[in-house]
């Protein structure tokens, strides 16, 4: 399978959020629970250099949570603060202010030392597309919150959401562009649903996902679809095809049908809760 991307994009988006980085303290990572590393650009610790760093580990809600745990000490092993959220439903956002508070530490006892007091915490959200930006920000938001409006000294046009008395959120998320190169990135981010679907072909994508499941979570395709499964993929995807009334006029198989019916129950959660990338 073969992945394009958009250099065009990439270079206007690197150099808003160049620009961005100047005004903030704390730069929030989000990544997708189930591929922490597929899911991050490495090209932020060149951009955010010098920042306060933290990571979220996002839909954790669909991530295998002893995985989780795992993924989460890997990140706080290289300096950074991690948490995990759900953005969707709002589970752990709460905790991201504590976190914040953690990863400027330094930077709040330098201020006081100084005799600033009280200064808010700037921070932006940073993140691959569809990683759940606009979710967070919104939850993280909240109702209460208010946007500052613009404020000498800041960037004409930029927007800050006031989370409370402590933070201050840039409200545009930073968009950073997944690292193409590997083939394995680029599978791993199909498999959750990062890429533009008419790009892939899906029949193969699932071929590939119900490989994977066979090798990591052997039990739970057969389970979900009471199905017998095979060790041949094509054969396992016939059979989800077979159980789920999926056919064509005259009666065959539609596989096509099957796989997209498979991947959407797979990012949907439906199947389970599955950790694509391995932090060992
Ligand atoms: P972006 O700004 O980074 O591009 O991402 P966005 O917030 O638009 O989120 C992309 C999708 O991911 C949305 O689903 C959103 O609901 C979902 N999402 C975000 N955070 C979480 C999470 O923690 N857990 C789960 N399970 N899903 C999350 P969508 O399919 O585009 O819309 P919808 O299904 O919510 O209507």
């Amino acid at each position: 399978m073969h992945f394009q991307w958009y250099p065009g994009h990439m270079t206007k988006a690197r150099r808003m959020m160049q620009e961005d980085i100047k005004l903030i303290d704390v730069v929030i990572e989000l990544v997708d629970a189930r591929i922490p590393l597929s899911s991050k650009n490495p090209e932020i610790d060149e951009l955010a250099k010098n920042k306060s760093r933290v990571i979220l580990l996002n839909k954790y809600d669909l991530a295998d949570d002893k995985h989780t745990e795992k993924w989460k000490k890997y990140f706080e092993e290289q300096g950074y603060f991690v948490t995990l959220v759900n953005s969707k439903a709002g589970n752990g956002v709460r905790k991201v202010n504590d976190v914040i508070q953690q990863a400027c530490k330094e930077k709040i006892e330098r201020d006081r030392r100084k005799g600033i007091l009280n200064r808010p915490i700037r921070a932006m959200v940073v993140g691959i597309p569809n990683v759940g930006k606009s979710t967070f920000i919104n939850s993280f938001a909240g109702k209460a919150a208010t946007k500052t409006g613009n404020k000498p000294g800041v960037t004409k046009g930029k927007q800050w959401i006031k989370i409370n008395k402590n933070v201050e959120l840039l409200d545009t998320p930073g968009i950073l562009w997944p690292k193409f190169e590997d083939q394995t990135v680029g599978l791993r981010l199909a498999f959750i649903g990062a890429i533009r679907e008419e790009i892939l072909n899906i029949l193969e994508l699932s071929i590939e996902l119900i490989k994977f499941l066979q090798e990591h979570y052997p039990s739970s395709l057969t389970a979900k679809y009471s199905i017998e499964g095979s060790d041949d993929a094509v054969q396992t995807l016939s059979q989800i095809a077979e159980r789920r009334g999926c056919k064509i006029k005259g009666g065959e198989l539609d596989l096509n049908k099957a796989a997209t019916l498979l991947m959407d129950d797979f990012r949907n959660g439906r199947i389970g809760n599955f950790t694509i990338e391995f932090s060992s």
